[in-house]
C-alpha cells in the first residue's frame, strides 16, 4: 500500500468534521491533529474523531513536522491567510470553497503554491458526483457537439445559513448565496464543459429576506440558530448572464431565499446533445437514427463526494494521480464572482 499521509485539519466546525469522517475512510490518510480557535469545540471534536493532538492556532499546527498536508475548513475570509501560511510552512493544502473572498487573494494562494512547490486542491466536491464525472467524460469525448449555452439554477426557498454569523457578514464571507452555493454550480458548469474563459457578465444581486433579520421566517437553519445581534449585509438572490470568449453563454439564478420552489440543476446545451444535471437524474437528450432520443445514463449515485475528492488529494501527494480541482481554476471562478458583484454595483455589464 502507498504511504500514509499525515494530515491536520484547521477549523473543525461542520465541514471540518465532514473531512475528518471522510479521511477515516481512506486507507492512505491519517488525521493526526486538529486545530480550532474554540477550545470547547476542539476538545469535543478531538474526542469524537479520536484524534490525540490539538492546537489552538493554525501557526502551532503548521509547526508540527509530523504533518504533511492540511485541510483548511475555516470561514471564507481566513482561507487565503491560512492557506498561504500552510504552503509557506511546506504543507500540501486542501482548501474548502470558495477559494477566498476576492480573486486577488486567491491569486496570492496560487503564488504561494508555486513558490513552495506544494500541492493545492480546491474543495469543489460537486465535481466528484458520479453524474458530473459521467457528463464531463461524455463532453470530452465529443458526444455533446459544440456546447453553446449553460443554465444554472440553485434555488432555496428559505435557506439562509448561520444568520447574523460569519456566513451573512460580507467582510467574513465575501458575499451571500452567490459565493456560498453558486460557487459549486458555476465551477461545475465550467469544468464539465471546459469553458474556462468567461469574458463578460451582467448581473443583479438582491437582499430581500435577510434584513431585517427578525422578519425572516424559516423552517430550519444550517449553522443556526440566528444571532440577531450580528450582521446581515450580503445577497440572498442573484441572477446574471455570462459571455464566454467562444460565443457560448451561461445564465444563472441562485437564491438562499426567495418565494419560489426549491430547484437545483446545471443544464448543458450542445449541438449533438444536452443534459440537465439535477442530482439523481441524468437524461441525455439527443437524436438517434433521425429520431429524438432520451437516453437515461446509468451511474452509481452512492459515491461519497468528500471521500472521492480527499482520496484524490492523498493519491496526488503520493504521486499517484492529478489533483481534481486546481487553484488556477479556483482563481477563474473567483474572478467571475468578483465581476458579478461589480456588475451589480455598477448596474451594467462588466469585463471579467
Ligand atoms: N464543500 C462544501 O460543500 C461545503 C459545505 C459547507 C461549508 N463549506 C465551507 O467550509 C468552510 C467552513 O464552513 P463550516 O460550515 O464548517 O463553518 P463552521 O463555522 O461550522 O466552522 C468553521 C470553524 O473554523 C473555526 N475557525 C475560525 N477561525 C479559525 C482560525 N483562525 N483558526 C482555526 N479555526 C478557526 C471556527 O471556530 C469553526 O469551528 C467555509 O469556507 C464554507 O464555505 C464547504
Amino acid at each position: 500500500m502507498s504511504k500514509k499521509v499525515k494530515i491536520g485539519i484547521i477549523g473543525i466546525g461542520t465541514i471540518g468534521s465532514v473531512h475528518a469522517d471522510a479521511y477515516a475512510k481512506i486507507p492512505e490518510a491519517e488525521v493526526v491533529a486538529l486545530c480550532d480557535i474554540l477550545p470547547d469545540r476542539l476538545k469535543e471534536k478531538a474526542a469524537r474523531h479520536g484524534i490525540a493532538k490539538t492546537y489552538a492556532t493554525h501557526q502551532e499546527l503548521l509547526a508540527d513536522p509530523e504533518i504533511e498536508a492540511v485541510s483548511v475548513c475555516v470561514p471564507n475570509y481566513m482561507h487565503a491567510p491560512i492557506a498561504i501560511d500552510a504552503l509557506n510552512a511546506g504543507k500540501h493544502v486542501m482548501l474548502e470553497k470558495p477559494m477566498s473572498i476576492k480573486a486577488e487573494y486567491a491569486q496570492q494562494i496560487c503564488d504561494a503554491r508555486d513558490k513552495n512547490g506544494k500541492l493545492l486542491q480546491m474543495g469543489m466536491v460537486r465535481r466528484q458526483a458520479a453524474d458530473a464525472q459521467l457528463v464531463h467524460r461524455h463532453i470530452q469525448e465529443g458526444r455533446f457537439g459544440e456546447i453553446y449555452h449553460i443554465g444554472v439554477k440553485l434555488i432555496r426557498r428559505r435557506g439562509i445559513p448561520g444568520m447574523g454569523g460569519w456566513f451573512t457578514t460580507k467582510a467574513m464571507s465575501g458575499g451571500g448565496g452567490l459565493i456560498d452555493i453558486a460557487v459549486h454550480s458555476l465551477d461545475l458548469a465550467m469544468w464539465a464543459t471546459n469553458l474556462w474563459k468567461p469574458v463578460k457578465v451582467s448581473a443583479k444581486t438582491y437582499s430581500k429576506f435577510g434584513s431585517p433579520m427578525r422578519d425572516y421566517h424559516f423552517v430550519d437553519m444550517w449553522a443556526g440558530p440566528p444571532n440577531y445581534d450580528g450582521t446581515f449585509d450580503v445577497d440572498d438572490y442573484a441572477t446574471g448572464f455570462v459571455r464566454f470568449d467562444n460565443q457560448a453563454s451561461l445564465c444563472f439564478e441562485v437564491a438562499w431565499a426567495c418565494n419560489a420552489k426549491p430547484e437545483s440543476y446545471v443544464e448543458i446545451l450542445g449541438t449533438k446533445g444536452g443534459i440537465k444535471l439535477e442530482g439523481g437524474n441524468a437524461t441525455f437528450l439527443t437524436e438517434y437514427d433521425n429520431m429524438l432520443a432520451d437516453i437515461n445514463l446509468a451511474y452509481n449515485a452512492n459515491v461519497d463526494g468528500f471521500v472521492a475528492e480527499l482520496s484524490k488529494f492523498v493519491k496526488a501527494i503520493n504521486g499517484e494521480g492529478e489533483i481534481p480541482a486546481t487553484g488556477d481554476q479556483g482563481v477563474i471562478v473567483m474572478k467571475l464572482l468578483d465581476a458579478i458583484y461589480k456588475s451589480c454595483e455598477l448596474n451594467r455589464e462588466v469585463d471579467i
